[in-house]
């Protein structure tokens, strides 16, 4: 399988199931029909509140030998809540035990945004910290400890900035392997794509779909549609394939990891199937020149009137 490269010589295979969103009740046959497909990918994280699930699907993977656990790719992510250098182990620690798992490949900070310890997501004020209180410096000393114990092989961030990122190289021993971020045609994040380019770190993208399965409440009512793009139809007609396919599809031929979200068995095994696509030059350019731009995931839940974090703390200028 197609794969992206670390500065050791570990490999990540470049499309990986996403699981947030995915419900407890569903995710479990997810990543079994996942692994059975050929998956060796999966992404986690602590707050998608279902990491319990994904290990015992886990446990029966290796346990029938469907495959061994050096052959899976597993990622999970620290939450907000954790970012206190006290609290980076034993969060990395209690998602291990809820995936089974004696060791993660890579473990990222969720967002760059701090809550206090124990809450799920601030609302008030009193629920946020600063970086004052918390430098990112501090988070980052807890994920270089976590490596050096052989807890997760690679260690890295989502949803940062190039200036969050720069913060991180100026004062860290060691450098972050990944930045995980939204990214699509209508987020190609360009800027980002370069400096993570130039500085040796790897990216995955994440709702390369366009997560049309958020929840309501954090959808715009305008939003446009990746999956209903004319153009991504006009490319997906032209090879045959489905919409999903070419936009999983994008980022492959960018190098950049894709993890799109299913908990149906065939379209996990479709979006999988993208590795065989081959776009041309001209399909990466009609890719470019979409013509809408375009953010679904926000950030405006970690940025309202009571938090201490705006929306430049998280998001590149384009
Ligand atoms: P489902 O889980 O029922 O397959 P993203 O990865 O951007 O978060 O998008 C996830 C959403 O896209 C989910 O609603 C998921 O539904 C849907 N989805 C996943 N794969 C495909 C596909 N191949 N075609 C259409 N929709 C898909």
């Amino acid at each position: 399988m197609k794969s992206i490269t670390f500065s050791n010589g570990d490999k990540m295979p470049i499309i990986g199931l996403g699981t947030w969103k995915s419900k407890p009740g569903e995710v479990y046959q997810a990543v079994l029909w996942a692994i059975e497909a050929g998956y060796r990918h999966i992404d986690c994280a602590a707050i998608y509140d279902n990491e319990k699930e994904v290990g015992n699907a886990l446990e029966k993977a290796f346990k029938e030998g469907l495959v061994k656990r050096e052959e899976l790719f597993i990622t999970s992510k620290l939450w907000n809540s954790n970012h206190r250098l006290d609290d980076v182990m034993p969060a990395l620690k209690k998602t291990l035990k809820d995936l089974k798992l004696e060791y993660l490949d890579l473990y990222l900070i969720h967002w760059p945004v701090i809550f206090k310890r124990g809450v799920g997501f601030a609302q008030t004020r009193e629920e946020f910290y600063t970086y004052g209180d918390v430098p990112l410096e501090q988070t980052w000393e807890g994920m270089e400890e976590a490596k050096k114990m052989g807890l997760t092989k690679h260690i890295g961030v989502s949803n940062f900035n190039i200036a969050k990122l720069q913060e991180v190289i100026k004062t860290c021993r060691m450098l972050p392997e990944m930045n995980q971020v939204e990214l699509h045609p209508f987020l190609p994040q360009n800027k980002l794509v370069n400096f993570c380019k130039e500085n040796g770190i790897l990216m995955t993208a994440y709702s390369p779909l366009g997560s049309g399965d958020r929840a309501a409440s954090s959808k715009k009512s305008n939003e446009p549609s990746l999956l209903q793009n004319e153009i991504v139809k006009e490319l997906a007609a032209k090879h045959g394939v489905s919409s999903a396919q070419i936009l999983i599809s994008y980022s492959v031929h960018r190098d950049i990891a894709v993890i799109p979200k299913s908990v149906n068995q065939d379209r996990i095994a479709q979006n999988l199937a993208s590795l065989e696509i081959s776009l041309d030059e001209s399909d990466m350019e009609k890719l470019k020149n979409i013509g809408i731009a375009y953010r679904f995931i926000d950030g405006s839940f970690f940025t309202g009137p009571q938090s201490p974090f705006k929306l430049t703390d998280l998001w590149e200028k384009e």
